[in-house]
């Protein structure tokens, strides 16, 4: 039978006892991590998210019976004095390990069935099985670690925040479709059937409402909904650090305001002080050097570009992507002659196809064989290729030429970050965060013949190249910004159009009719009528955040109860159907 707390209250956490509170009498509350019945004894380890105590009974106290029928998981309170473990009944592994609670009272005050694994951190169960008893895997001591360690990264952002003059304001979860560009979640409305309401994706139309509603310095700990697919660092629904400011143009405004805050977030969670201005590089340039807008700068293996050394060379492959207003590029891998296989060669050409690129020219320049390809250039132009790619006889040289820059660029990206991570060139223990800024504005969709906007159609473009909107809008660079941690993208955001000119222009631009304008964002741009000051701001994804800061690379080891690649709830068994009655209330038939 369950017994009741009645007269116990907690005193101490189990993980905090020290040597120093030898003498005291404790009152201690958890879980049973384990028990040891040694007959005359019974050691209990008991758990809560501070650590792990031990407890122990002598078969002289009269309570020895219903210590023995504890069993692991049970919910035990127990109160007893602390004593020093002496010699060799220490536990150096422990951080409690130096003490150990006679008790003189426990009570049982929940049993437990056996759980369908072990709780702890090196467990085996699977991933399935895990999430599928959440609230247990939970009890793991590395989860809990990681979601105090969120809990921590959420209140040093608002404690920064706050000191910095902004307002926490929450905005509606039931809302309309925002331009942020992912498929919508939408919830059926009962009163006006047929129509939806969307759940956010982010709060950006309401946050630059904030703004316009004198509200001066915004932010909120935002749940976003994003119906798209899954990846280890993507979830359907999850959580930013959203933040809006007024009276800002530049981009370095918001910058500022943003790189204090991820350095207030490190310094309390990890202690590191970093006191030099984070790096900014442009796009261009992050395109250029490392093939992606989030580039991993911890390792080298930047990419050259060879169009101009082999564009007008005899081997078809070259010469064709160049004709074609495509370009060559290359990575060398310095010694990688001995290191990569013909297999090797085989595997990067299958895997660059997923990044557009056709295959990979592997150049293995050894000393005895030139690489096949050669044959068809000239001694000039394989002196000019070693030249660009800085590479000596050893290297390994891999060269993706394609009609579509972009595809060389994207290709070359990924097999850098691969061929990094397949050969442990990444310094795990670094944090390596850089601002990438001058996004173009828009984005070519080849399919749909049309320009899109690569952030937000809210987004302005930079001053002077405004003039070029009409003409040739893909020369067009935006305000926007994103920080970039390991690699990784952990916000983004942008200086807004205040303009109703401005965003006129930005609307042709994106081939809208005045009526699509009114329909999506009517709203939207009749505020900006009754004066709009000039406004930007950013997210930060907190579930990523807190991936980076704890070297995890899970993001759902951050959040309590995330989804599975198929976007359901393992545990609840959401999405699930629902009665007919409540679908006929709502209008719908499936
Ligand atoms: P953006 O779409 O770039 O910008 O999102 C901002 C940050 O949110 C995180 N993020 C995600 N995290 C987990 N799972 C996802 N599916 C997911 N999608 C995005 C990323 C990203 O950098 N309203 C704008 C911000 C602004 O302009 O102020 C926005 O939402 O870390």
């Amino acid at each position: 039978m369950a017994e009741f707390l009645t007269g116990f209250k907690r005193t101490d956490m189990c993980g905090t006892l020290r040597a120093k509170d030898a003498g005291r009498v404790v009152t201690v509350m958890g879980f049973v991590q384990k028990y040891r019945n040694l007959g005359a004894l019974i050691f209990i380890d008991l758990r809560d998210r501070t650590g792990i105590v031990q407890l122990a009974i002598k078969n002289t106290d009269p309570f020895y019976e219903k210590a023995a029928s504890i069993r692991n998981e049970y919910v035990v309170a127990a109160r007893g004095t602390v004593a020093p473990r002496e010699g060799t009944n220490a536990n150096a592994s422990m951080d409690t390990g130096e003490i150990e609670i006679l008790v003189s009272e426990i009570r049982i005050l929940s049993e437990a069935a056996v759980t369908p694994f072990f709780i702890t951190d090196n467990c085996n169960a699977n991933e399935t099985l895990r999430l599928t008893y959440r609230y247990l895997d939970l009890r793991r001591p590395f989860l809990q670690k990681l979601l105090m360690l969120r809990d921590k990264a959420t209140r040093a952002a608002r404690n920064y925040l706050a000191e910095n003059g902004f307002l926490e304001i929450e905005t509606p979860m039931l809302g309309k479709s925002t331009p942020e560009g992912a498929r919508d979640y939408l919830v059926p409305s009962r009163i006006r059937q047929g129509a939806f309401y969307a759940l956010p994706q982010s709060p950006q139309l309401y946050k630059q409402l904030l703004m316009i509603a004198g509200m001066d310095r915004y932010y909120q700990v935002a749940r976003c909904f994003r119906d798209e697919d899954l990846r280890a660092n993507r979830q359907p629904e999850f959580t930013q650090i959203d933040i809006e400011m007024s009276f800002v143009d530049s981009e370095e405004d918001v910058m500022e305001i943003a790189e204090g805050l991820i350095k207030r977030v490190f310094f309390e969670c990890k202690g590191i002080n970093f006191t030099e201005k984070f790096r900014r590089i442009t796009y261009q340039e992050a395109m250029r050097r490392f093939g992606s807008d989030k580039p991993d700068t911890r390792f080298g293996l930047e990419l050259n570009d060879l169009s101009d050394a082999l564009g007008k060379c005899g081997f078809a492959p070259f010469s064709d992507a160049v004709n074609a207003g495509g370009g060559i590029g290359c990575i060398t891998y310095p010694s990688g002659a001995a290191k990569f296989t013909r297999k090797d060669a085989d595997f990067f050409s299958e895997f660059v196809k997923d990044y557009g690129a056709k295959g990979v020219f592997s150049a293995y320049l050894k000393e005895d064989a030139a690489p096949a390809f050669f044959k068809h250039l000239t001694d000039a132009e394989i002196t000019a290729l070693m030249g660009v790619a800085g590479a000596q006889t050893g290297d390994a040289v891999f060269i993706i030429a394609d009609k579509k820059k972009e595809n060389v660029l994207n290709a070359l990206g990924a097999l850098r970050l691969h061929l990094a991570k397949k050969t442990g060139l990444i310094d795990e223990s670094k944090y390596d965060i850089l601002w990438v800024k001058d996004f173009p504005l828009f984005e070519y969709n080849e399919e749909d013949k049309r320009y899109y906007a690569m952030h937000h159609p809210f987004t302005s473009p930079k001053n002077e190249d405004l003039q070029f909107i009409k003409t040739d809008p893909g020369r067009v660079r935006a305000k926007a910004y994103d920080l970039v941690i390991n690699g990784q993208e952990a916000g983004g955001g942008s200086i807004r159009i205040h303009s109703g000119e401005v965003q006129r222009l930005m609307f042709e631009a994106l081939g809208m009719s005045e009526e699509d304008i009114k329909a999506r964002f009517g709203f939207f741009i009749e505020a900006f009528r009754y004066g709009t000051p000039p406004h930007g701001g950013l997210a930060f994804g907190l579930d990523r955040l807190v991936m980076l800061l704890s070297g995890d690379d899970n993001i759902k080891d951050v959040i309590a109860f995330p989804k599975v690649q198929n976007a359901s709830c393992l545990m609840t068994g959401a999405p699930d159907f629902v009665e007919e009655k409540q679908l006929n209330e709502l209008g719908l038939k499936t």
